[in-house]
């Protein structure tokens, strides 16, 4: 999927400044797409293929959690509680309430989270300076990419073509209008 806007340039000295919060941050974003992957599992066990690629989804997400907790440690960072994400809670203020549009809205959802993380993902690899963290950002931004399009294939595996590009389209200016409302943070949105 493409994104319908690039992230402010004033975000990525932002972040590289406050790497430690980004980290902190990053980690609770790794715990929530693997707790995510659960969920949609739990609430969509009837989408072909969908709970063998959830669980390997959460699998993959928790091994990412691990490795950011461990970039954490090395630098004596502490978890502490998730503050919340503004932007996962407002992109989701857009899943539509009926029971089918919502499994579409939310594989759709989850797709753009990761498309926007692998942005994210990518501009720390290349801004970053630590050889090690480079290469780390640099993994885990193309994990990222193959993550949305996974959503995006198990959406078209539940509705025609047509439906989901179009409602994609939708939830992507929802979202480009969503980022560019919300303040910029030392945070991966
Ligand atoms: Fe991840
Ligand atoms: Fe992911």
């Amino acid at each position: 999927m493409q994104l319908k806007s690039v992230t402010s340039p004033r975000w990525l000295p932002h972040a590289l400044a406050h790497f430690d919060e980004v980290l902190i941050d990053h980690a609770h974003c790794e715990k929530k797409a693997a707790a995510n992957a659960l969920s949609l599992l739990q609430a969509f066990p009837e989408v072909p293929g969908l709970p063998a690629q959830m669980a390997r989804l959460a699998r993959e997400e928790a091994s990412h959690l691990a490795k950011v907790l461990q970039v954490m440690e090395g630098r004596e960072l502490t978890l502490g509680f998730d503050r919340g994400d503004p932007y996962a809670k407002g992109l989701l203020q857009l899943a539509r309430n009926p029971a089918k549009e919502r499994r579409l809205d939310r594989l759709l959802i989850a797709g753009i989270i990761e498309s926007r993380s692998f942005e994210r993902l990518e501009l720390l690899a290349a801004g970053l300076t630590d050889p090690a963290l480079k290469k780390l950002y640099a993994e885990l931004a193309k994990s990222e990419d193959g993550h949305q399009k996974l959503f995006v294939r198990l959406a078209k595996a539940v509705e025609p073509e047509a439906v989901v590009d179009a409602r994609l389209d939708v939830l992507l200016t929802g979202e480009a209008e969503l980022v560019e409302r919300l303040p910029l943070r030392a945070a991966v949105h």
